[in-house]
């Protein structure tokens, strides 16, 4: 008998949009301070790039830190356009089996429940069960990881899953080697990618 494709979707920037929550949240808690546009984002942690450019300005780290720390900064986040419509229809897919796989931030006080509720607020109470939460996504199994974040590392040298990195502003100048991407869920180009997947 075949096997199911397992599919593993990241959350942050591929489910629930990150980038603006931030934004916006940053801009109306710190008006005064600088910031970067979103397109203008590059490398995938917002402080270290917040530091970089502005690091004549004291603090601005911890103020960053501040917005994605904060209670219900990943309740509040915002859909990702089509991710929603997308990822049940995929998951409804004959032969397929669909997982979140999310990393949590380091103080995880509100991270960690409130990506369950977003989960269950936008996908539905049976997404709840095909969470996945690790700091090391090399050790989960998979066939296939569809994840904003260009460097994947972890305790496996050789993870099952095949990366597809799913475009965001910070990736659009990386360098990915041979990985494909997957532009949106929009456009309908995800239904080939797992046609292209399941037939392997
Ligand atoms: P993941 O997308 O690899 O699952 O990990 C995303 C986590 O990283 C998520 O919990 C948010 C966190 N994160 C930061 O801590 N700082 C940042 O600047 C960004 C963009 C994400």
């Amino acid at each position: 008998c075949k096997k199911n494709l397992r599919v593993l979707l990241d959350m942050d920037q591929v489910l629930a949009d990150f980038e603006l929550g931030f934004f916006q949240e940053y801009r109306k808690k710190y008006p005064e301070y600088p910031y970067i546009e979103m397109k203008d984002r590059v490398g995938f942690f917002v402080k270290d790039q917040y530091e970089k450019m502005f690091s004549s300005v004291p603090n601005i780290g911890n103020a960053v830190a501040n917005i994605y720390n904060a209670k219900k900064f990943f309740l509040n986040l915002p859909e990702i356009e089509g991710a929603v419509d997308a990822a049940k229809k995929l998951a409804k897919m004959e032969g397929v089996d669909v997982f979140i796989c999310t990393s949590p931030i380091e103080k995880y006080k509100y991270c960690l429940p409130e990506k369950y509720e977003w989960v269950h607020k936008h996908l539905g109470p049976e997404w709840v069960a095909r969470i996945i939460l690790t700091k090391d996504k090399t050790m989960v199994n998979g066939h296939l990881l569809i994840d904003d974040r260009v460097d994947i590392i972890g305790a496996i040298e050789r993870p099952s899953w095949e990366h597809v990195v799913f475009s965001a502003n910070h990736n659009m100048k990386a360098d990915i080697g041979k990985r494909r991407r997957l532009d949106n869920w929009t456009n309908g180009d995800w239904k080939e990618l797992i046609e292209d997947f399941k037939m392997r």
